[in-house]
């Protein structure tokens, strides 16, 4: 089985060292030619939970020359949200009519990207909690214990057994199918919700997710949190306020000395998922006409930090 993994940030990496693991062939397409070289001649190291460090070989291929490439079996698409279209002709020319893709950006957006391959049996969206810091570019840290969820989208009644067996073996992530029609939305709503507090607040206060668990959040933690319950009822997604909270508790706590992926970005002066976490929230509280102070005030504030970087990157 050849197994492609687009896209080498943190989870993109995570993934790759777990999947090297099983006895197929695995590709890394990465961005740049520099992350291709490093991950050809070093290999992909991962730090584990228990502090252990794993080291594995994996074939590479840079995303901009792929003309050696033939189709894969499995695709995980790792790359963020506003870099998916990008990417989708290149999922389009190495599929086969049976690939399995799986897609596993944090917000809301791949809905779109899923309708550009034309209802294909196989497409997935998979949401994870999972803690990950990628340290440099063949080196990442697995830092806090996670859920991970993947359910057909659009919804399927039939799963194809390969990739349900293939993703119990990747211990110790522990991946949960999700069967049932209406869950795949809910799943993505709870995501959102835990992405649309701790990316944001950790980014602004540039601290790791564990500080959220202070008491002087719990208030803000509550408003942002009932904002988004009230713009998911409107789009027909029941969230409870209370698990809510209690769950972007969890995440914290059990990802607590993980920089979330927006502070990675900011500090890596890259384009964060604003527009697809909060932005997105936004964009459907306008359209219901429901306020939501607390999410407009943590998106200007952190496109205010893209910016103040954009301004320095373009003064050196
Ligand atoms: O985006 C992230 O960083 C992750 O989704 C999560 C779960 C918040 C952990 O840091």
């Amino acid at each position: 089985m050849r197994i492609a993994v687009i896209g080498a940030g943190s989870i993109g990496l995570l993934w790759s060292s777990r999947l090297s693991r099983l006895p197929y062939e695995i590709t890394v397409l990465t961005h740049t030619i520099e992350q291709h070289q490093q991950i050809v001649q070093a290999g992909i190291s991962c730090v584990e939970l228990d502090g252990q460090m794993n080291h594995t070989s994996v074939k590479s291929c840079p995303i901009g020359d792929t003309s050696e490439l033939s189709s894969f079996d499995i695709i995980f698409i790792t790359v963020k949200q506003y870099q998916l279209p990008n990417v989708m002709e290149l999922v389009q020319r190495y599929s086969h009519p049976f690939t399995q893709i799986l897609f596993w950006q944090n917000g809301l957006g791949h809905e779109e990207a899923i309708g550009e391959l034309h209802h294909r049996p196989d497409t997935y969206v998979a949401l994870t909690t999972e803690g990950a810091y990628r340290k440099s570019g063949t080196h990442v840290v697995h830092t806090g214990q996670g859920e991970t969820w993947i359910g057909t989208f659009p919804h399927q009644e039939q799963w194809k057994p390969l990739l349900h067996d293939f993703i119990q073996t990747l211990q110790p992530i522990i991946v949960s199918p999700i069967r049932e029609e209406n869950m795949i939305l809910k799943r993505m709503w709870e995501k959102l919700a835990v992405n649309a507090v701790i990316n944001p607040l950790t980014t602004i206060l540039e601290v790791p997710n564990g500080e959220l668990l202070h008491g002087e959040f719990e208030n803000m933690i509550e408003k942002i949190t009932a904002e988004t319950c009230q713009v998911a009822r409107r789009v027909g997604v029941e969230l409870d306020h209370s698990r809510t909270i209690k769950k972007i508790k969890e995440v914290c706590r059990l990802t607590s000395q993980n920089l979330s992926s927006m502070l990675q970005d900011v500090q890596g002066r890259k384009q964060t998922e604003i527009e697809a976490i909060n932005g997105a929230i936004l964009r459907y509280a306008k359209e219901h006409n429901i306020p939501v102070y607390y999410h407009e005030m943590l998106y200007t504030l952190v496109k205010a930090k893209e910016a103040q970087n954009k301004r320095n990157t373009s003064v050196l």
